[in-house]
């Protein structure tokens, strides 16, 4: 028997930088030019984002001399998928979209994942910008670079890892956001206070009505702060092995409330329970005082997000969803648990925490 070794050691840089601020999307093109040597440009979009921002994105790149073209495809979850991503492809390959060209991905996180999965695996990889116009899509999935599409057999099943060249968070986007949207996204950005940053959580405890009047100093801070947490825990472990699961906090339990309700509950609806229910467990594990138990519902509560699962949850398919669950250990449920606000709970090195399956029962009974 013959072997051979083929030594592939990463040494190549892949860190970018996250730009936040009014009206910053028009420096997009001049950047790509001067910054990227880039003379075609793609941008997708989805059918909402695309007439609200895509075309005067589109007509600013082609007066700055990029060729340039918008592709959109139908908003909604629903297209996040295996169809749309190659309908794209083909209608990239006929607008001869080379090595030269640049993809922007322009709209919320369904946007993001898509168009950046497609910039992944065409010509065997892309530059792309992540430029998110939701709250959700600013400070969570256009950071961390995971990229990918729903199948018939759950999200975001299919995917990669690939990093974009520079994101660009026009806070001006988001004015144009139901009030929903921001709740969305609010959900994530208490996570942060939570997982890493008490006093991101008492920003937001002082701030909250300014958020929702779409103020943009407000707006850009609790997004920087996200960005910063977010890229830091990133930073340190890319893939997921430790460090990256804080990020999971209140998810072990939201995805399971998401999953049974068919999708009803809303992402940020589902982890906000999810958080509540899960500090309640650090509660019964000695982890975390009741006073700032306390503190969490009540923002939540001014937040306008649910911190009560619905009566009908059925425990049993609750408790087996979780067990199915990625993060799931050989049918043991893993979660990540806070031991305050600010700091999550290490045990032997590792933020996982194998939680017995009738403590869960107990709790969720319980509520
Ligand atoms: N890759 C990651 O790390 C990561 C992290 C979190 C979430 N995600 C994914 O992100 C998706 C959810 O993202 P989302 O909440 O942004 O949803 P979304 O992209 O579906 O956007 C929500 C709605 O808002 C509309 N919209 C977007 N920007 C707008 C604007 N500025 N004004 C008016 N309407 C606007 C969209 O057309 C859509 O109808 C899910 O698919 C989820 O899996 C990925
Ligand atoms: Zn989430």
């Amino acid at each position: 028997m013959e072997k051979i070794r083929v030594n592939l050691k990463k040494t190549e840089d892949r860190s970018y930088e996250i730009l936040i601020g009014e009206d910053i999307l028009k420096k997009i093109p001049l950047d790509l030019k001067n910054e990227k040597n880039i003379y075609h440009c793609l941008i997708i979009s989805d059918s909402n984002v695309a007439s609200l921002y895509g075309d005067v994105l589109l007509k600013q790149c082609t007066n700055s001399g990029l060729n340039s073209h918008l592709i959109s495809f139908p908003a909604g979850e629903i297209h996040k998928n295996r169809d749309t991503k190659s309908r794209i492809e083909d209608e990239m390959s006929k607008l001869k979209i080379g090595r030269d060209s640049c993809v922007i991905a322009l709209g919320g996180g369904v946007v993001g994942d898509v168009a950046g999965f497609v910039a992944a695996t065409y010509n065997r990889g892309i530059p792309y910008i992540q430029a998110p116009t939701t709250l959700v899509a600013s400070v969570d999935s256009s950071i961390g670079g995971k990229t990918g599409v729903d199948t018939l057999y759950g999200k975001n099943l299919i995917g990669a890892f690939y990093q974009p060249w520079r994101v660009y968070i026009d806070v001006n986007t988001l004015k144009t956001l139901h009030e929903k949207e921001i709740r969305e996204g609010l959900a994530e950005v208490i996570k942060y206070g939570v997982i890493k940053d008490e006093k991101l959580f008492e920003y937001l405890e002082r701030n909250i009505d300014h958020i929702f009047s779409f103020n943009a100093d407000a707006l850009i801070h609790i997004i920087k702060r996200g960005c910063e947490i977010k890229g830091q825990v990133v930073e340190l472990d890319e893939k997921e092995s430790n460090l990256r699961k804080i990020l999971n906090f209140g998810h072990t339990i939201g995805h399971a409330i998401e999953y049974i309700s068919d999708y009803k509950i809303s992402h940020g609806e589902a982890i906000s329970m999810g958080m509540v229910t899960e500090v309640k467990i650090a509660l019964e594990l000695g982890f975390w005082k009741l006073d700032e138990c306390e503190r969490l519902v009540s923002l939540f509560k001014r937040t306008g997000l649910p911190t009560k699962l619905p009566d009908s949850l059925d425990l049993s398919r609750m408790i087996d969803t979780m067990k199915l669950d990625k993060k799931a250990r050989g049918g043991k449920i893993e979660m990540v648990l806070p031991r305050k606000i600010g700091e999550m709970v290490e045990v032997d090195g590792s933020y996982g925490i194998k939680i017995e399956e009738g403590l869960i029962r107990r709790i969720l009974d319980l509520d």
